[in-house]
């Protein structure tokens, strides 16, 4: 099976990728895949991120092996047999990607992002999506998570668990 894990940048993609990857999970970073395939296209100057082909990317995804996790903020595109979002609370998200170094602007994109559950949107129509709420979560929990979803142990996992709205309305 190919799984996605994807999410808002700054949910816990990459780290929850890094400790499934120790205990031996295949997992590719779609990123990566898109160097080295050159399937970075123009540059969007406002965002500072380059666009992708969806297309394109689930050719190149078609290639690699069966049993793979697939993970970037693209993956819930592809063809994939499941997909699991990472999500974090606005606040806590807010703090991450500020200690990126990232433009006021650009932290605010993707809060609004989260917070209106865009990728869930997104992903929605997919058969099998989970999330997990990593707010309160180490990276290594958040692996647990993924791997009971695996397992089959999801209902701690099915989309509607998960709503921003109260912290959301204390903004205005
Ligand atoms: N479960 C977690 N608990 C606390 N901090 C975390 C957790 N997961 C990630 N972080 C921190 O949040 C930041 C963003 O994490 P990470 O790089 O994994 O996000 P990402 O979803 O891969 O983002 P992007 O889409 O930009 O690649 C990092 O500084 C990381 O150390
Ligand atoms: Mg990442």
């Amino acid at each position: 099976v190919k799984v996605a894990i994807s999410g808002t940048p700054g949910t816990g993609k990459t780290e929850v990728a890094r400790v499934l990857r120790d205990r031996g999970h295949k997992v590719k970073e779609l990123g990566a895949l898109c160097a080295d395939r050159g399937l970075l296209r123009d540059i969007d100057e406002e965002r500072g991120s380059y666009e992708v082909d969806i297309e394109e990317l689930d050719e190149a995804v078609r290639e690699l092996e069966n049993h793979i996790i697939l993970v970037g903020h693209l993956s819930h595109l592809l063809t994939v047999d499941m997909v699991i979002l990472m999500r974090c609370s606005p606040s806590v998200l807010r703090e991450r990607l500020v200690r990126r170094g990232w433009s006021e602007a650009k932290v605010r994109e993707n809060l609004e992002a989260e917070a209106c559950d865009v990728i869930l949107f997104e992903a929605i129509g997919h058969p099998r999506v989970f999330e997990i709420d990593t707010t309160r979560l180490c990276p290594e929990e958040a692996a647990d998570a993924v791997e009971a979803i695996l397992r089959g142990e999801t209902e701690k996992y099915t989309p509607g668990n998960i709503d921003w709205s109260e912290e959301v309305m204390g903004w205005f």
